[in-house]
């Protein structure tokens, strides 16, 4: 069948509106009518050419939308069941997966990571060859075929075109809080960064009650939504001295939890630099390649501050995507909040340039 995608074709082209050809879904895959797609952070370090990614390539890792089809040997959905993808399609039978944590899965480093499908191929294909589908979830398209645990079930009366961002800023976000670091009420916390992903993790923080939400960005839209979303407090760090301004608000010793959701060497130093003794920072935001970092590792052994990671906010997308749109749909994730605007696939582009403006907000494609 035809399908309108959008095509990353090589490092700082803009990306080309194009038709393919997509293949029905086989064993053990989905093919999924996508209703919505967020524009993530994750996306644009392809286009910027800071991760490296052969084109052709569509790009797009976080939507929804409504099953169309099934291959063979897929029982837990069906066609008209309701969707948000996963970019991790856990195998589901590697040590990781068995220990709780599809993040880590040795077959989504083979598969989705390569961009292609458990058999090596992909569906995607145009007259000249192959065409690959970004972490198996190329979701700048109007239809997907995804590996089957890529395609996790939510109930039917939720907007698509809201809890498409469940499919990566939200679990991501949240996910750092409430199962990386597993925050607890009380708690202090510092955000580094109020992108759709640090936007959630301001949501993770008040959801599970913790008592300081300090929200660091450049612009202050951001910092308004972080406040909307309950941050207690907000540093511009174009304006302020985050560090000063930290232990003006907690204390010289710190925070008891740091998270960077940007990827910097500045800003993970000083994410690390503003954890107290015994606190954790937590390493959200994924670098651009060759990004290093340095640490007083006496900071480790004398005071017991310790540096962690968190991809995908440690989550498993059959268990916690279904809850993340629970608690949107009971009001207690406010995920309006971390969207800007909405556009067609036409728009991809000018996504892409306002978030290089560092503009606040995701913007949604509908498709
Ligand atoms: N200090 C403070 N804030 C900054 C700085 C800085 N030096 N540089 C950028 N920011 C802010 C931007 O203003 C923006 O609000 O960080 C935010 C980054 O947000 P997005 O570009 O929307 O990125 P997002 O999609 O949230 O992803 C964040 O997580 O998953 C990864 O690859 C992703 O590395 C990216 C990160
Ligand atoms: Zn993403
Ligand atoms: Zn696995």
């Amino acid at each position: 069948m035809k399908v309108t995608a959008a095509v990353f074709e090589g490092v700082g082209q803009d990306l080309v509106v194009q038709e393919l050809e997509l293949e029905e879904p086989k064993a053990g895959e989905v093919l999924v009518r996508l209703a919505a797609s967020g524009v993530c952070h994750s996306d644009y370090h392809v286009v910027k050419g800071e991760w490296a990614a052969t084109g052709p390539l569509v790009l797009g890792h976080e939507g929804a939308g409504v099953v169309e089809q099934v291959g063979p040997g897929v029982t837990h959905v069906e066609a008209g069941d309701h969707v948000v993808l996963s970019w991790v399609p856990y195998c589901g039978r590697c040590e990781y997966c068995l220990a709780g944590r599809p993040g880590l899965c040795q077959q989504v480093q083979q598969t989705a990571y390569e961009n292609v499908m458990a058999d090596g191929t992909s569906r995607l294909s145009r007259a000249e060859g192959t065409v690959y589908s970004y972490l198996t979830a190329g979701s700048f398209a109007d239809r997907v075929v995804v590996p089957a645990t890529g395609a996790v079930r939510v109930r039917k009366d939720a907007p698509l075109d809201r809890v498409a961002l469940i499919g990566c800023a939200v679990a991501t976000g949240v996910g750092a809080v409430t199962n990386t670091a597993n925050v607890r009420p009380g708690d202090s916390v510092l955000i580094v960064g109020c992108g759709g992903v640090g936007l959630s993790a301001v949501m993770g923080a008040a959801l599970v009650s913790a008592a300081e939400i300090i929200a660091v960005d450049l612009n202050d839209d951001a910092l308004d939504r972080a406040t909307a979303l309950g941050a207690t407090a907000t540093i511009n760090a174009g304006r302020e001295s985050v560090p000063d301004r930290v232990r003006e608000l907690v204390g010289e010793d710190g925070v008891d939890w740091a998270f960077e959701v940007i990827g910097l060497k500045e800003t993970l130093e000083t994410a690390y630099a503003l954890v107290k003794p015994g606190g954790t920072a937590v390493v959200v935001g994924q670098s651009a390649e060759g990004v290093r970092i340095e640490l007083d590792p006496m900071l480790m052994s004398d005071r017991e501050k310790s540096l962690i990671g968190s991809n995908y906010g440690s989550c498993h997308p059959a268990r916690d995507f279904p809850r993340l749109v629970e608690l949107y749909m009971k009001g207690k994730l406010d995920l309006d909040q971390l969207i800007s605007g909405r556009g067609t696939i036409h728009d991809i582009n000018d996504a892409f340039a306002a978030m290089g403006r560092r503009e606040a907000g995701r913007t949604i494609i509908v498709h």
